[in-house]
């Protein structure tokens, strides 16, 4: 019954718990927590530490729903999936992919991750194997060995010539310079930043190197066309999926083009460095790895027989991943009101997931903030362990993030021997998360 003197909407809400918020106190300690670590993630588990899985952030005009743990993640990718959106239309990341997979929702979503996912799905990878490894000799080959390197940009060029090779038969290793500042400068414009607070803040700079891009985009698809009117072949790979589809148009194919790019290139860029990193500061793992990756390839290029045999080389991705995951949190925009564990959730408010969060709670890890690899001889909590997300909007492009993983790790173990220069290193939320100031390391050839 409807209590006095409330409308009805303030009736409904009286129901159900508030979500908690934290206190000026909590603030300023969460805000010293950040402040040592130079990164806001570990402000976030101070906030679960003292208000538990289900908070709000404060701040001004931007006040999301933070989760952790495995029970809301499941709700939310799984259970109350259909109740949820993806696009929030003025992010940065919505204006910048359009009709994008990442952030498309319904009819237009589902057909092309339909359409999509051949290429992405475990029998294509076969073929991407050797790609992947003669991408990594092409970067690794200019490396002198008495210069450091910072393993982030040069992570990022193997991870870029991979994506534009192996779904576009591009060969980028041309263009990389060229094209090196418009990319960084797309990036920064859907990093984390003042948009939060002001959605239509002026950045000229960023549709410059946009325009730059797309044009590059549309000569590719020009010229993918043009091949196919002429011979009547094409190669066999996402851009032919895309080319041949009826009903795609080529902003409709831009769109793909460039959410493969940025989604599949710049979380792998993460990966690969915090990888490094971790690789440098764990010299018992290091030798543990170059054992086994010599016993399983000895001189030979990896192939998929030999990544099946580098076990501990996937319990080593798979903690780095945990505890520097590249996409640190998963956000939803609620398409209606619901209630969950007691909550209402109004229509339109961003939910988000910390995978973060997640993967440090000590509820589903033993220490959790020590890197321990052989934790993964054992198989997590479902929905404790989400680097890739989950439910049907999982990462389309998992199984290639692993098998990339491991081909490079893998050839880079075998060919060079790693030096960390400097250790002190923090998380940054780019896109995603990054090891600043960066991973120097020298590389000697064995
Ligand atoms: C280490 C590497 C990667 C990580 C950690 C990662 C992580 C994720 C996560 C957490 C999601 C789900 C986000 C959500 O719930 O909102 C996602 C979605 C997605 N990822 Fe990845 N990803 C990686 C590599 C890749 C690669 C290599 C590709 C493509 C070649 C890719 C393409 C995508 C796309 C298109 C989506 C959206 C899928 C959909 O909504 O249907 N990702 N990724």
């Amino acid at each position: 019954m409807q209590q006095p003197g409330l409308t009805k909407n303030k009736a409904h809400a009286a129901a159900h718990a508030k979500i908690p918020t934290p206190s000026g106190k909590l603030a300023l300690k969460a805000l010293q927590v950040m402040l040592r670590a130079r990164s806001p993630l570990p402000a976030l588990e101070v906030f679960h530490g003292e208000l538990g899985k289900v908070f709000r952030v404060n701040l001004p005009s931007f006040k999301p729903i933070m989760t952790a743990g495995a029970e809301w993640a499941r709700w939310l990718l799984v259970e109350a999936r259909e109740s949820f959106l993806w696009k929030a239309p003025k992010d940065p990341i919505a204006r910048l992919l359009r009709d994008g997979l990442l952030v498309a929702d319904g009819e237009t979503h589902d057909s092309m991750r339909r359409l999509m996912n051949p290429a992405l799905h475990r029998n294509a990878l076969i073929s991407y194997v050797e790609t992947m490894w003669r991408a990594t000799d092409r970067i690794a080959d200019q490396w002198q060995p008495e210069q450091a390197y910072d393993m982030l940009p040069e992570m990022r060029k193997i991870a870029l010539l991979i994506v534009m090779e192996t779904l576009f038969s591009v060969d980028f290793m041309p263009h990389i310079a060229h094209y090196w500042a418009p990319l960084l400068q797309t990036l920064r414009y859907i990093s984390p930043g003042i948009w939060i607070f002001w959605a239509d803040v002026p950045r000229p700079n960023y549709w410059r190197a946009l325009r730059r891009i797309d044009a590059y985009l549309h000569q590719i698809i020009h010229a993918r066309r043009a091949h196919l009117a002429q011979s009547g072949t094409q190669p066999n790979d996402l851009l032919g999926i895309l080319v041949s589809a009826e009903g795609v148009d080529d902003a409709m194919i831009r769109d793909q083009m460039l959410t493969m790019i940025i989604a599949g290139h710049d979380t792998s860029t993460g990966l690969l460095a915090w990888a490094m990193y971790l690789l440098g500061a764990h010299p018992e793992a290091a030798q543990r790895l170059r054992a086994e990756v010599d016993t399983a390839l000895g001189e030979a290029p990896p192939t998929m027989e030999h990544l099946a045999q580098l076990k501990y080389l996937d319990r080593f991705i798979d903690e780095t991943l945990r505890l520097y995951p590249p996409a640190h949190l998963g956000s939803r925009i609620a398409a209606q009101d619901l209630t969950h564990d007691g909550y209402l959730i109004r229509k339109g408010e961003r939910v988000t997931y910390s995978i973060y969060v997640t993967h440090r709670m000590a509820e589903y890890w033993q220490e959790p903030a020590e890197f321990y690899p052989d934790r993964f001889l054992e198989k997590p909590v479902p929905y404790s362990f989400l680097p890739f997300g989950g439910g049907p909007r999982n990462c389309i492009g998992a199984a290639f993030a692993q098998v990339e993983a491991k081909v490079i790790l893998a050839r880079l173990i075998q060919r060079f021997d790693f030096t960390l220069l400097k250790r002190d290193v923090h998380m940054h939320m780019a896109v995603t998360l990054e090891p600043r100031p960066g991973v120097f390391m020298r590389a000697r050839r064995r």
